[in-house]
């Protein structure tokens, strides 16, 4: 079963082949970072323009370099939400269009259901039900992962999400866009413990994550030390933060894994691409005897081979869409 999967819900025109479910035959992704760099970060006018310039080339890429024609493709899927609006309706009309050209069958994906199927393209042991820590620019989501398509949220962010205070965070001591990979990089020279930030807590619910009061506090620092005429130590300033983040990402999730009694944990998401966020849940897990899952970095950032893979579960689990199927920018996860 060959699926062509396209993504083009914020900043990355991507399309990918994937076989059978598990197996990347192609995977291409045009990043239009360099652009939205000039503007701090992402402008969704100029994203959809790009998207209508890049898609079609995109998709020939995908196809040639898997080596498959359209012809032997079995569905189109397509990422038709959450993300930017104009973003969206860029792919999902694409792969309307192909899919009724082509006369094969359309399959809408979630893009949040994307990022979790990334973690069994390279582990083929991993199996529902586990546990699954989303992290990414726009979501910060604790679930549990009851079958392929079928989540149970048992936490998430009141605020900003994990990706978005480190590019907020990046942006205040001018590391510049896009900030996670920015910090990560410059938190690898500072001191984990140099700054003590607040790990925010929700009361009354352990697994919800809040970001603003850290970002706040991070914000503080900074202008005080703007006032005393000092300078700031952007790599400890970078590791402490990323410390106060990461602490309370994998204290919530193996706390989550132990308490619901699952022994399997993964994490996905922009965000997952971490080294400390990696690093630490691997230890945090060994120690609990729960066995860790993450995709690589390039498989973690948005592409289309993750949004292939959920459709293929979706595919064999009957989900069809129309072609009055259209962009959702708030498409709510295990909404179809
Ligand atoms: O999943 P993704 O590519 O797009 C969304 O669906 O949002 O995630 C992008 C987010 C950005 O906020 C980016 O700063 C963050 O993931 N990110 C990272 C790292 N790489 C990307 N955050 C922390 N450390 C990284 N190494
Ligand atoms: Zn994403």
């Amino acid at each position: 079963m060959l699926i062509l999967a396209i993504e083009s819900s914020c900043d990355e025109t991507a399309a990918a082949v994937v076989k059978n479910g598990r197996q990347v035959l192609s995977n291409i992704i045009s990043s239009q970072i360099d652009l939205h760099t000039l503007y701090g970060g992402v402008v969704p006018e100029i994203a959809s323009r790009k998207h209508i310039e890049r898609i079609n080339q995109v998709i020939e890429s995908a196809l040639k370099e898997a080596g498959v024609t359209l012809e032997e493709i079995d569905a189109v899927a397509v990422t038709y939400g959450p993300g930017l609006v104009g973003a969206l309706l860029v792919g999902v009309a694409e792969a309307k269009a192909i899919a009724y050209a082509a006369k094969k069958p359309l399959v809408g994906v979630h893009h949040i259901e994307g990022h979790v199927s990334a973690n069994f393209i390279e582990n083929p042991d991993l199996e529902p039900p586990f546990v699954c820590l989303i992290v990414s620019g726009g979501h910060t989501h604790l679930v549990i992962v009851k079958d392929y398509g079928e989540f149970e949220i048992i936490g998430r962010t009141r605020d900003d999400a994990a990706g978005e205070a480190f590019d907020k965070v990046a942006r205040a001591v001018g590391l510049g866009y896009p900030g996670g990979p920015k910090v990560d990089k410059a938190a690898r020279e500072g001191n984990p413990h140099a700054i003590e930030f607040p790990r925010a807590k929700v009361a009354d619910a352990p697994y919800d994550f809040s970001f603003s009061g850290l970002k706040s506090a991070v914000l503080n620092y900074i202008n005080h030390a703007d006032m005393k005429g000092e300078t700031i130590h952007v790599p400890d300033l970078a590791a402490s933060f990323q410390n106060a983040v990461v602490e309370v990402l994998v204290s919530h999730a193996v706390d989550a894994a132990k308490e619901y009694g699952y022994d399997r944990l993964a994490i996905a998401g922009g965000v997952a691409s971490n080294s400390a966020l990696r690093g630490k849940m691997e230890e945090a897990c060994r120690e609990a005897g729960i066995k860790f899952y993450h995709p690589s970095p390039i498989f973690c950032t948005d592409n289309a081979a993750m949004i292939g893979v959920a459709a293929y579960y979706e595919y064999i689990n009957g989900t069809r869409h129309g072609w009055d199927l259209n962009a959702i920018p708030n498409l709510k996860l295990g909404e179809r």
